[in-house]
């Protein structure tokens, strides 16, 4: 008989092996591949740590070059899939956006062997800005913005198809750290579908399209959002005391809070609370960033409750001028990583993920005629 479930949610319980990541175990509380993100945050590039994700070590400098010189060359989009997103409209949202661009680059650029994984996978990491991009500055400015930038990195070709200009160093460097921060995270709901779905030995497009899905809900990446929505309604520190305490009592859940493995802190919101503190006085802001500060006293003081890596990048992003239904798939745009390097490593031990059920249902009994039917 299948064993008792110990919690809803399957918290606590082992449901595979990884060599990727560490969540609540050492280091600041998350490694990748033994090294502590913070550490990462603080002396790599994005595209050394999706490198390191992938691959299973850190780019020295000629790999690294070699390695964006290939991501530089995979931005552009085929025209079958610039027509997709033309026929997208404005109000779609850019998570929906980006799961039917990756299905559709699925049908056009289909992973015909596993042998392909990895340049499926890069390209996928240097198109899905373009992606993005193209469909919102099309739908948006009726623009059709050149995707086959120049720029060095992959937060930098996001910006600069963006804002239609080069972004500053400044912006480029919180993209890095951004990135780093989201790139990888064990099991997590996302992750878990990719899995899943790889578990069957289907495509990576596949894998993907599943783990945006996944990743969409405000109860996982959507909270970057969902926490924007929430702090651009307070005026001021003092307003968003007030109303947070009237969410709290109507026990209302407040996105970007609380963490279903870090019991006490993410790791992640250390750092990217310092980078929207240095972004907010690059924009000589006074509201947003004191108000998510306060937020933050208000949940720990009265829930015990701490912001995760969400919270403060709310605050980082807008900063940026980046807009909001943007945040969630600048996170896809990271995790990317994450997922792709999960499917290899359940490629390479692979048994089908099939769980069992704890049943609640009737005993079994036998089909009534029609006729006695209620
Ligand atoms: N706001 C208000 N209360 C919260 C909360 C939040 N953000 N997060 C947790 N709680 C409360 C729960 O209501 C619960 O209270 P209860 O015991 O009185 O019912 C208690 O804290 C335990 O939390 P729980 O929901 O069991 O944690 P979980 O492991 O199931 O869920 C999250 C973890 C992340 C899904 C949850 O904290 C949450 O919904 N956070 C907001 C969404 C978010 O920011 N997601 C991004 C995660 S990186």
């Amino acid at each position: 008989m299948a064993k008792q479930l110990s919690g809803a949610g399957l918290r606590g319980q082992v449901a595979g092996k990884t060599a990727l990541s560490t969540v609540g175990k050492s280091g600041s509380g998350l490694t990748y591949r033994g090294y502590d993100v913070k550490d990462l945050a603080q002396n790599c590039q994005f595209e050394e740590v999706a490198y390191l994700i992938l691959k299973g070590k850190l780019p020295n400098q000629s790999e690294l070059d070699a390695y964006k010189t290939k991501l530089r060359g995979m931005r552009g989009l085929p025209t079958a899939l610039k027509e997709v997103l033309e026929r997208i409209p404005k109000n779609a949202h850019p998570m929906d956006v980006l799961r039917t661009g990756c299905s559709m680059l699925g049908n056009l650029e289909m992973e015909t062997s596993f042998d392909e994984q990895q340049d499926v996978t890069d390209r996928m990491l240097a198109c899905f800005p373009s992606i993005i991009c193209y469909w919102y500055r099309f739908s948006h400015d009726g623009v059709r913005v050149d995707v086959e930038t120049d720029d060095d990195s992959i937060g930098g070709h996001f910006l600069h198809m963006l804002h239609g200009e080069k972004p500053r160093e400044l912006h480029e460097q919180v993209m890095h750290v951004s990135l780093i921060l989201y790139a990888e995270h064990e099991f997590n709901a996302s992750t878990f579908t990719a899995r899943v779905c790889a578990s069957t030995l289907s495509d990576m497009h596949s894998c993907v399209t599943g783990a945006i899905g996944s990743l969409r809900g405000p109860l996982h990446g959507g909270a970057n959002e969902a926490a924007m929505e929430m702090i651009q309604g307070f005026t001021s520190a003092d307003d968003a005391e007030e109303k947070m305490m009237g969410m709290l009592e109507r026990k209302e859940k407040i996105m970007g809070f609380g963490h279903a493995i870090y019991s006490e802190s993410d790791p992640r919101n250390e750092i990217i609370k310092q980078w929207s503190e240095k972004l907010a006085a690059d924009v000589g802001d006074d509201v947003l960033y004191p108000v998510s500060v306060r937020c933050e006293e208000v949940m720990w003081r009265e829930k015990k409750l701490f912001c995760n890596a969400d919270f403060f990048h709310a605050s980082a992003y807008n900063f940026m001028g980046i807009p909001t239904p943007l945040f969630t798939p600048i996170f896809v745009m990271s995790r990317l990583t994450g997922w792709a390097a999960h499917v290899m490593e359940q490629r390479a031990d692979n048994r089908i993920i099939r769980p069992s059920a704890e049943y609640t249902g009737e005993e079994l009994r036998p089909v009534p005629a029609i006729s006695e039917r209620a």
